[in-house]
């Protein structure tokens, strides 16, 4: 039995304040197992009361994952005072406390964005440890060349003497790859193509580990799932 006062319920589920709970509390919009309650000290059991707000059942979930379809012109950030984040495009049912991004993509770089509000499995895919693939398709302003091909399956070095791990590189057209790393280095791919001499145009994850970007959603649109057993099964990483 996991007890938890029912404000801090209620704010932990929904996303609003610890003062809006109280509010709603107190001009009795909620329910506990049917019956109304407006006491926010109430002690919820978390594994079997059913907790309903303004008519809405308000289902537990310690923490949450949300795989995104990252727009462009977006900041992989939790808030900025001047730019829109990704954070901004969550609705208030799912922007928790601590909710953050896993790792990082660039402000003009699209595609597959985890976020989620347990630190502990977020640092577990990002730590270069894990070994954890991620696949990004990049539109390049010039062709790919053999050499280009070659030098990246042996390991690039970048211009700062950064050394890169070997990756593989497929060409798809002329100007256009898919590149999997397993490190997340500061600008990696942009900065690996610098050293063929080749800019990045366009830069799209569609992969992370086993978990690709659903074709069915739209940049800027998320789904949250199910649970942290799904995420880790579907990354292929153990628990
Ligand atoms: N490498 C980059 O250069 N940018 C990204 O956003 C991700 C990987």
């Amino acid at each position: 039995m996991a007890l938890m006062r029912l404000d801090k319920f209620i704010s932990n589920q929904t996303g609003m304040s610890r003062s809006e709970a109280r509010e709603v509390l107190k001009s009795l919009r909620v329910t506990v197992n049917g019956v109304t309650e407006k006491h926010y000290d109430y002690k919820v059991d978390t594994d079997k009361d059913a907790v309903t707000v303004n008519g809405v059942s308000v289902s537990y979930n310690e923490y949450l994952y949300i795989l995104m379809n990252k727009p462009k012109g977006v900041l992989t950030a939790t808030e900025d005072k001047r730019q829109k984040t990704v954070l901004d495009l969550l609705s208030d049912d799912v922007r928790r406390k601590d909710m953050a991004p896993v790792g990082r993509l660039d402000k003009d770089t699209t595609g597959l964005l985890l976020l989620t509000d347990d630190g502990k499995t977020a640092h577990k895919i990002i730590s270069p440890k894990s070994m954890v693939e991620k696949e990004y398709v990049a539109e390049l302003d010039g062709d790919i060349t053999e050499d280009c091909i070659r030098s990246f399956s042996e390991g690039v070095t970048l211009a700062d003497g950064t050394k890169c791990m070997p990756v593989v590189l497929k060409r798809i057209k002329e100007n256009v790859a898919s590149i999997t790393i397993c490190e997340g280095k500061y600008h990696q791919i942009k900065r690996m193509f610098g050293t063929a001499g080749l800019g990045v145009n366009g830069l799209t994850r569609i992969r992370i580990g086993g978990l690709c970007l659903p074709e069915c959603l739209a940049e800027g649109e998320y789904m949250v799932l199910e649970s942290r057993e799904e995420l880790l099964e579907k990354i292929s990483l153990n628990g």
